[in-house]
C-alpha cells in the first residue's frame, strides 16, 4: 500500500532516470556538489528526513540515526554497506537496502582487468610509449607473469568472487577459494599466483591481508583488491612490495579513499591503483540507481525492500 509523500535526502546527484520515480512520489532534496556532504551537513539534512539514499562515502552511524527521529528507510547505492551502522538502524526498525547482483559482472570484469594489467605490466608499458622509451623490440623488457593456467585464489566466494572464477575458467586457471568446500585462507595464500579479494569489510576481515598474510604469499604473486580498502594493511603492503615479498598489487579500493596523491603507498613498486571504479559501467550504475530507488520506495511504503540487509526489528 502506498503511503503519503515523505521527505528524502539523496546524498549525491545520480544522473539516471530512476531518481525521477522518487521525485514523482516524494519530496526530494539532492546534495548538489561533486564532493559528498561533510558529516555535519549530512546529519543536518538527515535530521528531518524520512528516507535517505546514501553512497558508500556517507557515514551513517548511530549518532546520525539517533538525531534523525523521522527516519524510516535507508537505501545505500552500493552492494557494500560497511558505511552504515546496521545495528543502530535495526534497533530503530529502519530497513536498510543495498544493490547486489546488478554490479557483479562489472566488478568481476574490473578485477580481471586489474589482474591482467598487473600481470603484464601494462601501466609501465603504456608509460614507456608515451615517454618515448619504446626504442626497439627488446627480448627482456616488460616481462610479466603468465595468467593462462596459473593458480588464482579468491578470498570471499560470494556473487562477485564466483563471477571472477567464471572468468578465470576461460584462462584455464586453477581456482582456489575460501567459500564452502574451499581452502583456509592461509593455504590459499601459499598456493596462489594471484589473490583476488571479494569479501565484505567486517571486523573479522579488517587487515586480513597484513604482514603475516603477505609473508605467506609467493614471491611472484600478485594481489588484487576490488572489495574494500581496509581489508589490506597498506603499511604491510608497502613493505612487501618494496622488499619484493610479492610481485605486485592492483587496487580499486584503498584506505583511506581517496588515497592522497602523496600517500607513501604510491611510491611502492609494481603497484596499480584506480579510483574505486569496480561498478563504473553505464549499465551497472544505472541499474544500481533503479534498485536503490526501488528499495527506498518500498521502505517508505512499509513494504519489504527488494534487497534489504540486516533485520529491521
Ligand atoms: C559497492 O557497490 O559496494 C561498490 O564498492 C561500488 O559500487
Amino acid at each position: 500500500m502506498q503511503r503519503g509523500m515523505a521527505r528524502c535526502f539523496v546524498t549525491r546527484r545520480l544522473p539516471f532516470p530512476a531518481l525521477d520515480r522518487l521525485s514523482s512520489r516524494h519530496e526530494v532534496d539532492v546534495w548538489p556538489e561533486r564532493l559528498p556532504p561533510p558529516y555535519e551537513e549530512l546529519v543536518a539534512r538527515a535530521a528531518d528526513a524520512e528516507g535517505l539514499l546514501t553512497l558508500l562515502t556517507d557515514r551513517i552511524d548511530a549518532s546520525l540515526i539517533e538525531h534523525s527521529p523521522r527516519l524510516r528507510a535507508i537505501s545505500n547505492y552500493a552492494v557494500g554497506y560497511d558505511n552504515i551502522d546496521l545495528e543502530a538502524a535495526s534497533a530503530r526498525g529502519i530497513p536498510v537496502g543495498n544493490t547486489p547482483d546488478v554490479l557483479t559482472d562489472a566488478t568481476a570484469d574490473l578485477a580481471f582487468a586489474l589482474l591482467l594489467a598487473a600481470a603484464r605490466k601494462l601501466p609501465a608499458a603504456i608509460a614507456a610509449v608515451r615517454d618515448g622509451d619504446w626504442l626497439t623490440w627488446e627480448p627482456a623488457q616488460y616481462l610479466g607473469a603468465s595468467v593462462f593456467g596459473a593458480t588464482l585464489g579468491i578470498v570471499g566466494f560470494g556473487r562477485i568472487g564466483q563471477a571472477v572464477a567464471r572468468r578465470a575458467s576461460g584462462f584455464e586457471m586453477n581456482v582456489l577459494h575460501t567459500g564452502s568446500g574451499g581452502e583456509p585462507v592461509e593455504t590459499l595464500l601459499e598456493r596462489s599466483d594471484f589473490v583476488s579479494l571479494h569479501c565484505p569489510l567486517t571486523p573479522e576481515t579488517y587487515h586480513l591481508i597484513d604482514d603475516a598474510a603477505l609473508s605467506l604469499m609467493k614471491a611472484g604473486a600478485i594481489l588484487v583488491n576490488t572489495a574494500r580498502g581496509p581489508i589490506v594493511d597498506h603499511d604491510a603492503l608497502r613493505r612487501a612490495l618494496i622488499a619484493g615479498e610479492i610481485a605486485g598489487a592492483a587496487l580499486d579500493v584503498t584506505d583511506p579513499e581517496p588515497l592522497p596523491s602523496g600517500d607513501p603507498l604510491l611510491a611502492a613498486p609494481n603497484l596499480i591503483v584506480v579510483p574505486h571504479i569496480g561498478s563504473a559501467t553505464q549499465a551497472a550504475r544505472g541499474r544500481m540507481a533503479d534498485l536503490a530507488v526501488d528499495n527506498l520506495l518500498a521502505g517508505l511504503d512499509g513494504q519489504p525492500m527488494p534487497h534489504q540487509v540486516g533485520a529491521a526489528r
